[in-house]
């Protein structure tokens, strides 16, 4: 395991499908730091609002997520919604449809991110996202923007859905990143957008081998 400086926030962005999620999980390991999968955040915050039937009345909502409970096991591999493995649940297509839009409500947004701020305190952690470069850790040692074309997040989330045994096609895949990378772009609070700071990465045509590597090769050099 590669040695590094006693506390450090590494921070990586991206857009769905560019491989952050991976390759943040694979560079965790690799560095002994905690994972942090901040889109999961949202995604149980979705179910929340599926199971208590939540419609138009985001108040109702907003007090939801203050009383629940979101954590992380096994190092971000599993999340817990108040007592309950919900690691799988968040991945229904259901919550895929649904999550951008919740996602996208201010006051949900604030108590996730100090949420993640806290545990960001925990210790040295890589964590990934869509603000996480830019609002939840803007001072963060290490910053990362992962980006790939259309097509080939397409491909790659094709492969994984056949893989699962789900019935679709590469063009529904396709409108359904092109239509969540508009809406996490275009939306009033934290949109996403790399950081200027940020050290932009183009996993285009990339193992995510490569990706991993000169990531950690960044880190290794800066901590010389
Ligand atoms: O990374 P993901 O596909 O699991 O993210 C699910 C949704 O959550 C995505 O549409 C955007 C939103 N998200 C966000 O708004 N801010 C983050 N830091 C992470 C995810």
């Amino acid at each position: 395991m590669t040695k590094i400086a006693p506390r450090v926030t590494i921070a990586m962005d991206g857009p769905a499908g560019s491989g952050k999620s991976t390759v943040a999980r694979l560079v965790a390991e690799k560095l002994g730091l905690l994972y942090l999968d901040s889109g999961a955040m949202y995604r149980a915050v979705t179910l929340l609002a599926i199971q208590n039937s939540v419609k138009e009345d985001i108040s109702e909502l907003i007090e939801l997520v203050k009383a629940c409970n979101i954590d992380f096991r096994d190092n971000g591999q599993r999340i817990f919604l108040n007592t309950e493995d919900v690691s799988v649940q968040i991945r229904s297509p259901e919550v895929n449809k649904l999550v951008a839009d919740i996602a996208k409500i201010p006051e949900i947004r604030h108590e996730i991110v100090r949420h993640q701020q806290r545990i960001g305190e925990s210790g040295s952690i890589i964590a990934e996202g869509r603000d996480l470069t830019t609002i939840v850790f803007p001072n963060a040692d290490y910053k990362f923007y992962l980006d790939a074309s259309v097509k080939e997040r397409a491909k790659r989330r094709f492969a994984d859905l056949q893989a699962q045994n789900v019935a679709t096609t590469i063009d529904a895949v396709e409108a359904e990143i092109s239509a969540r990378d508009e809406k996490d772009t275009s939306r009033e609070h934290s949109p996403l957008r790399a950081a200027e700071d940020a050290i932009r990465v183009d996993t285009t045509g990339k193992t995510i081998d490569e990706v991993v590597d000169f990531i950690v090769k960044q880190i290794k050099t800066k901590n010389k």
